[in-house]
């Protein structure tokens, strides 16, 4: 896998194409510790900031989805939640056995890009779709109107 963005991992939806682009470049910066294990201080940096920006990840997804009245929300909260068990259990071995970061390191890029293959393009896909055709439920909007508001 190449761990340098590329346009083609871009989903077209932009919050989440700057979230995908950062989380691609901590698995690049991890990737470079691949023969490091737990004593490796800066690798337990990255890996502790790479499971806080999963979580991040999925509840700005998840409010995104909420917003738009995406069909699958449930299933798809659902789905993360099982991916951040899944991680956490990984680097907890990674903590408690001493494995190597390289193997965390391929396990996280194949869960990531399978992430916005299987479940990102989809959402994408919708919530372009919504905010062509219903601007009432554009957060844009909703700003906007909030600071409206606000001025009164
Ligand atoms: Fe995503």
């Amino acid at each position: 896998m190449d761990m340098i963005w590329k346009s083609e991992y871009e989903i077209g939806l932009a919050e989440s194409d700057v979230q995908h682009r950062y989380f691609l470049d901590l698995l690049r910066r991890l990737q470079e510790h691949e023969n490091s294990d737990l004593h490796d201080r800066e690798a337990r940096m990255l890996l502790r900031e790479i499971d806080r920006y999963a979580y991040y990840h999925f509840s700005s997804e998840e409010l995104l989805m909420s917003i738009y009245r995406y069909p699958d929300l449930h299933q798809r909260k659902h789905k993360h939640f099982n991916l951040l068990q899944v991680l956490d259990k990984k680097i907890c071995d990674f903590r408690q056995l001493g494995t190597k970061v390289g193997p965390l390191c391929k396990f996280l890029t194949r869960w990531f890009f399978r992430h916005i293959d299987d479940d990102d393009r989809e959402m994408a896909r919708y919530i372009r779709r919504s905010r062509e055709t219903d601007q009432s439920i554009d957060p844009r909007h909703m700003t906007a109107s909030i600071s409206r508001d606000l001025r009164l």
